[in-house]
């Protein structure tokens, strides 16, 4: 079995919403100590809901692929909905990621949620605490 699904490789090749928003409502950044790559979200709001989303990716092809999967599955999505986006969901959503990538993918959860957090600290809006906490991956708390 090939290491990488196709949708892996579609999306490394080919990442949808690659970028930088001008005037961005929230922008989140996140890095991996181990490896040292580096995902940035922005986002558009409008009304609660994520009107575009775009990404910078200094990483390797499963941190661009996840990031590239992650916009795709949050845009046009309410706050409330992108807030729920595992990093399970992401690597399901890309058929899978192999095991010693995963922490990969959580990249892509914890920089969407610091763009969402980002939003609310910038307009003042009470937020819950426990939505932005330590996320569970096993592979990060490893030290992998
Ligand atoms: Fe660093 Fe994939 S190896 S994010």
């Amino acid at each position: 079995m090939a290491l990488y699904s196709e949708k892996v490789m579609d999306h490394f090749r080919n990442p949808r919403n690659v970028g930088v928003i001008e005037n961005a409502d929230g922008v989140g950044e996140v890095g991996n100590a181990k490896c040292g790559d580096i995902m940035k979200i922005y986002l558009k709001i409008e009304n609660d809901v994520i009107a575009d989303v775009k990404f910078e990716t200094f990483g390797c092809g499963s941190a661009i692929a996840s990031s590239s999967m992650a916009t795709e599955m949050i845009k046009g999505k309410p706050l409330s909905e992108a807030l729920t986006l595992t990093n399970k969901a992401v690597a399901e959503a890309l058929d899978g990621l192999p095991a010693h990538k995963l922490h990969c993918s959580v990249l892509a959860e914890e920089a969407i949620k610091n763009a969402i957090l980002d939003y609310y600290k910038r307009n003042g809006i009470p937020y819950d605490e426990a939505t932005f906490g330590a996320h569970s991956c096993a592979h990060c708390e490893d030290g992998e």
